[in-house]
């Protein structure tokens, strides 16, 4: 039985703005969630008190009423004309650096979406880069992609580039936490890092490569670029994944669940219960607390889970979406927030460190940290989080 309270979350706001509503009625005991406000805001759509006056129905015939009624009722219905025009960017080149399962992955997911006019990969190993640039080129006789990828060992390639995905490095074996490989991939960040400053000064840096804070930090000193510039992929494979396992833990399609992970790419990860809904509704309405806790801790330890069954490294394919899901909101191919690691500076209370955070995007890399309301727990997770982090770096 219904409530009567209703969530109002980004996708209302969004499904308001198709309909070319400038107006969400919020009534008494609604719950508007932090991303609707922020939706809400880019589009400019007010969230109004409610309940408003309305005006006496006009009398007419029975056959004009149903229509208008069901034109107007249809949650389904969106306007055929004055559509939003959508346009997302198209980069004239993204650079990988590290062409193996993750960079690789990716590049296929960029091409086939024709995010660049080129592409290109770059890998230590002889001849892996460029045979992945082939193959890329050779699938482009099916998918009819009119990216065009190319491959090296030199890190000279990059030239150029507007975004440079960086997934070079050990991955982890069985056995391995992500922070124990921060040694050897420290090397490897300041190698690329140097290379990137040097070729392509303006590109936009997502970092991959684990441990994956350490490692975003370790590219802010490699290239010396603002906050701005440097980003770390994490919190996106993090909240697809707790999404995952709320979808499977209540029954549901994925799509009915909102969901989003904050903090470290490892154990102080914080998949966040107080903004996640199913169906909109809160967490607890479909699954128990125990249920809650479990699927928390599938997010924290999916990546795990992985290296465990490969045993020969770790995830490729959630990864690579994962990235690529960055870019597009690089690009604006997608509104909203997106929880990226980067440089706190002050925000949450947090300054100097990188910790995954909701963020606004755009063609210059970080707009905006956003701040949500969280509950002191959640609050604490991040700062314990943002303490760790700092002490793996100082070690
Ligand atoms: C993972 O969690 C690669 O760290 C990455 O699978």
């Amino acid at each position: 039985m219904s409530t009567g309270r209703r969530v109002i979350g980004a996708s209302e706001v969004s499904d308001a703005r198709a309909r070319q509503r400038n107006v969400i009625e919020v009534l008494p005991g609604d719950i508007v969630t932090a991303e609707a406000r922020d939706q809400a805001e880019r589009l400019g759509i007010k969230l109004v008190d409610g309940p408003l006056e309305r005006p006496e129905p006009v009398r007419t015939d029975g056959a004009t009423a149903a229509r208008r009624g069901l034109w107007r009722r249809s949650p389904r219905w969106v306007a055929p004309s004055n559509r939003i025009s959508h346009s997302p960017r198209r980069f004239t080149k993204i650079a990988f650096i590290g062409a193996g399962g993750v960079g690789m992955n990716a590049a296929h997911l960029c091409a086939n979406a024709e995010m660049a006019h080129e592409i290109v990969l770059i890998d230590i190993a002889p001849g892996v880069a460029a045979a992945n640039a082939l193959d890329l080129n050779h699938a482009s006789g099916v998918s009819r992609a009119r990216t065009r990828a190319s491959g090296g060992q030199s890190l000279a390639l990059v030239e150029g580039a507007d975004v440079v995905l960086v997934t070079a490095g050990r991955a982890r074996q069985p056995g391995m936490t992500r922070a124990d490989l921060i040694d050897v991939n420290r090397r490897v960040i300041h190698a690329a890092g140097a290379a990137i400053a040097t070729h392509a000064p303006n590109a936009i840096v997502v970092v991959v490569t684990n441990p994956l804070d350490e490692m975003t930090v370790e590219m802010l000193r490699a290239t010396g670029f603002p906050r701005n510039q440097v980003l770390g992929m994490a919190g996106t494979l993090d909240s697809s994944r707790f999404r995952n396992a709320l979808a499977m833990a209540a029954k549901v399609d994925t799509r009915d669940v909102e969901a989003i992970t904050l903090g470290s790419h490892g154990d102080e990860m914080a998949p966040i219960v107080s903004a996640s809904r199913i169906k909109g509704r809160p967490l607890d309405v479909f699954l128990s607390a125990e249920q809650i806790a479990d699927c928390v801790k599938d997010a924290i330890t999916g990546g795990g889970q992985v290296v465990a069954l490969k045993k020969t490294g770790s995830a490729v394919i959630a990864p690579a979406h994962a990235s690529v899901e960055v870019m597009d909101h690089l690009r604006g191919a997608r509104a909203g927030t997106v929880p990226v690691s980067v440089m706190l500076e002050g925000e949450y209370g947090i300054d100097g460190v990188v910790l995954g955070v909701p963020c606004h995007l755009g063609e210059t890399g970080l707009i905006k940290v956003q701040e949500l309301a969280l509950p002191d727990d959640e609050l604490a997770q991040l700062r314990t989080a943002a303490d760790a982090i700092r002490a793996r770096l100082a070690e």
